[in-house]
């Protein structure tokens, strides 16, 4: 996908500079035209001449070449890229980003930059959970800059978390996926998470859904050029991609009507929220006192993938998940007939590595014409991927039938 794509790389003082040397022979490996430009501070972490030497460019690093005189125009640079991305990003570059400072080279190149941004942040674990820094990346966010999420693990520090530059490869597997665009004008539903279900105003009954997996799918789709509407009940998460509109839902009953709501103008439904079954009778107007016992009387809720099966139409994909501890496959195969589904992801408590809260999925994709197709373990963002290429073989299907 970026083989002759203009890449332009900024480079910004963090100890993951060095790592940005095997990113731009990555990418010079896929074929793309890289240049390099990098901040003074960044020269402590790594040389302009590795990184000419590797990008076959000049880096420049000042606003004008002090021997010479020479203009390094940062006009001309942001107009050559088609994507910008910015590895490391320091707290101090997001901050100056966010607040539209533009006292280096590497800056005014963002401010003047017309292709996507994308930056992949780096720093200690508690710089980049400070709400400086989070409101820092939430505004970029929201001038439509893709933030490749730092990782967790040893820090240059010493420390352990989230911080640690993501790694080469990731960053081009964005790069990758934004040039690919094969969603690019397609609608994607997806819901994710659990649903609250009241009792009385402090108390509720749920389950353990995290909404990793559903929030995976979501990005991985937009980074594909989908514009997805996730709808996604109470989750510790927030989306990432600006292709991505989030609705908030609390119960199952909220999730349906804004399912139906969103369904007809969807070319894609992915349903990945764990809804509950069963909602109190009633719920209590006021907390609910102790007592010796209490029995609650709970009703079905009303099922979203099974409406939505019912009133699918023949150029819509629906896709559901069965999350089983016995008789997986037969029960999987049960909701993708009940629920008229085009597919359905299984994942089974009883495969370590699967389930709620774990970063890791192992999922067998069952398909409505009886194709059964395993997978490995794997992490839930490279199972999302594995999804998503599912999910656009059946929907190249639907198109090349409808020519
Ligand atoms: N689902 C839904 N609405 C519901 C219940 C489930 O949309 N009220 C969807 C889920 O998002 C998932 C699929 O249906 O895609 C299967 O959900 P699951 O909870 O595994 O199955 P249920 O049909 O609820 O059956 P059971 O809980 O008895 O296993």
């Amino acid at each position: 996908m970026l083989a002759g794509k203009h890449i332009l790389v900024g480079i910004t003082g963090g100890i993951a500079a060095y790592k940005v040397a095997t990113l731009v022979r990555l990418l010079i490996k896929e074929g793309a035209e890289v240049k390099v430009v990098m901040t003074e501070t960044a020269r402590h972490f790594i040389t302009p001449l590795t990184m000419a030497t590797l990008s076959k460019n000049p880096v420049p690093v000042d606003f004008f070449n002090p021997e010479n005189g020479e203009w390094n125009s940062h006009v001309e640079l942001g107009l050559w890229a088609d994507s910008y991305v910015i590895a490391p990003a320091t707290a101090n570059s997001i901050g100056k980003m966010a607040a539209g400072i533009a006292d280096n080279l590497l800056l005014t190149t963002y401010l003047s930059a017309k292709c996507p941004v994308f930056i992949a942040p780096a720093m200690d674990l508690d710089m980049y959970r400070h709400p400086a820094v989070s409101t820092n990346i939430e505004t970029l966010k929201s001038y439509g800059v893709t933030i490749i999420d730092a990782e967790a693990g040893e820090l240059a520090s010493g420390l352990e978390g989230k911080g640690r530059m993501a790694e080469p490869e990731t960053i081009v597997d964005h790069l990758n996926s934004y040039f690919d665009a094969s969603f690019s004008g397609v609608h994607v539903l997806v819901t994710a998470g659990p649903t609250y279900e009241r009792i009385d105003p402090v108390r509720f009954i749920s389950n353990f859904s995290s909404g990793k997996m559903g929030y995976a799918i979501a990005e991985t789709l937009a980074q594909q050029g989908a514009d997805v509407m996730l709808v996604s009940g109470p989750v510790h998460l927030s989306p990432l991609h600006p292709n991505i509109r989030r609705v908030n839902v609390v119960s199952a009953n909220e999730m349906y009507d804004e399912c139906l709501h969103l369904f007809p103008a969807c070319n894609i439904a992915v349903m990945c929220a764990a809804v509950a079954d069963f909602t109190p009778e009633k719920q209590a107007d006021n907390k609910i006192k102790q007592k010796t016992d209490l029995t609650i009387s709970l009703t079905k809720t009303k099922d979203i993938a099974a409406k939505l099966g019912q009133i699918k139409r023949n150029d819509q994909i629906l896709a559901g998940f069965a999350l089983e501890t016995d008789n997986e496959l037969a029960n999987a195969r049960g909701k993708l007939k009940s629920k008229n589904l085009d597919f359905i992801v299984l994942n089974s408590l009883n495969d370590t590595g699967s389930g709620f809260g774990v970063d890791t999925n192992r999922i067998t994709i069952i398909d409505s014409d009886g194709a059964e197709t395993p997978f490995d373990t794997k992490p839930k963002k490279d199972v999302a991927k594995d999804i998503a290429s599912y999910i656009q073989q059946k929907y190249r299907q639907i198109i090349d039938s409808e020519l």
